[in-house]
């Protein structure tokens, strides 16, 4: 399998710094169960290719790797070096040696050879033409293909009772995304892109963790979120990095949900999968 690699970023905003890194291991850990369901869902066998499009640090790409086994292939693409690292060491550290990971734009990569699946998971989200990507590697792909992508809601995101600290997030965050053309709502419309893709009604599977208390893991995904994004939000005038006080900032949170017992709604995640008919 070829990859179509470039060395020009298409613009991922969340960037790759160790808070990234640390943002995805914690999305990783709540997610779990939604990825394992949405994998279920999309009918993957021991012996299968499997193409894990903007892989980042690998979880669903080594997820895969359990499911295809040692004769199956797993491939995990992403534009970012940092994650392609973690990654490559994740994987030697379980002793996978049916996955690999190269560099490459998704947006241009082409298989070379035969592929049964190609999954994605917040990745949709981040690319200019979701529907034009996902038309183009199915008719690569063939008939009976697999095609399954995950994405999240981030406007379903709530806390009760309501928190300072995550009301201001939330505007700075999904306000950035919104003016950096991304939509907040991506897991809402994978059926949508699945279908103006030519794809038969995808199977969908979904998960809104709750948690409770100053100790949620979801605290961590929100203090990454800002922090992340930190150069963007100044960057677009959304606000400063002396208003959010990035090295502060997950504690703050931290406080004021466990003063509140605060129960924190983590935003609803969809996995979809199909068939290339
Ligand atoms: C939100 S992260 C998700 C990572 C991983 N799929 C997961 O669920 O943990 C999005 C990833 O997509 C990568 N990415 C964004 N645009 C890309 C592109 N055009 N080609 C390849 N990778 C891309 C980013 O570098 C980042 O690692």
């Amino acid at each position: 399998m070829a990859s179509g690699t470039g060395d020009t970023s298409t613009g991922y905003v969340l960037g790759s710094t160790d808070r990234e890194m640390a943002r995805l291991a914690a999305i990783s850990r709540l997610y779990r169960p939604l990825t394992e369901a949405w994998l279920d869902s999309a009918g993957l066998r021991r012996g299968m290719t499997v193409v894990d499009l903007g892989c980042g640090p690998g979880d669903v790409a080594l997820a895969v790797a359990g499911r295809v086994g040692p004769t199956g292939r797993v491939l995990g693409l992403d534009e970012a070096v940092r994650p392609l690292e973690l990654a490559r060491r994740r994987a030697d550290e379980q002793g996978l040696a049916q996955v690999s990971f190269e560099r490459a734009d998704v947006t241009r990569w082409e298989p070379d050879g035969p592929v049964d699946a190609v999954v994605g998971r917040c990745i949709l989200l981040h690319l200019p033409d979701p529907v034009g990507l996902v038309r183009r590697l199915a008719g690569a792909l063939g008939p009976g293909a697999v095609v399954a992508f995950a994405d999240v809601v981030l406007v379903t995101r709530a806390a009760q009772p309501p928190l300072p600290l995550l009301d201001a997030h939330a505007r700075w965050f999904v306000e950035t995304l919104r003016r950096s053309g991304r939509p907040v709502d991506m897991g809402l419309r994978l059926a949508g892109v699945f279908r103006a893709a030519g794809l038969p009604e995808p199977v969908l599977t979904t998960d809104s963790p709750l948690e409770r208390g100053g100790e949620a893991v979801g605290w961590s995904i929100v203090a990454g979120d800002v922090t992340s994004l930190l150069p963007v939000l100044e960057r677009t005038g959304v606000t400063t990095a002396e208003e959010v006080g990035p090295a502060t900032f997950e504690q703050r949170l931290r406080a004021q949900a466990a003063e509140h017992d605060a129960v924190l709604v983590n935003p609803l995640v969809v996995g979809a999968a199909t068939r290339v008919p």
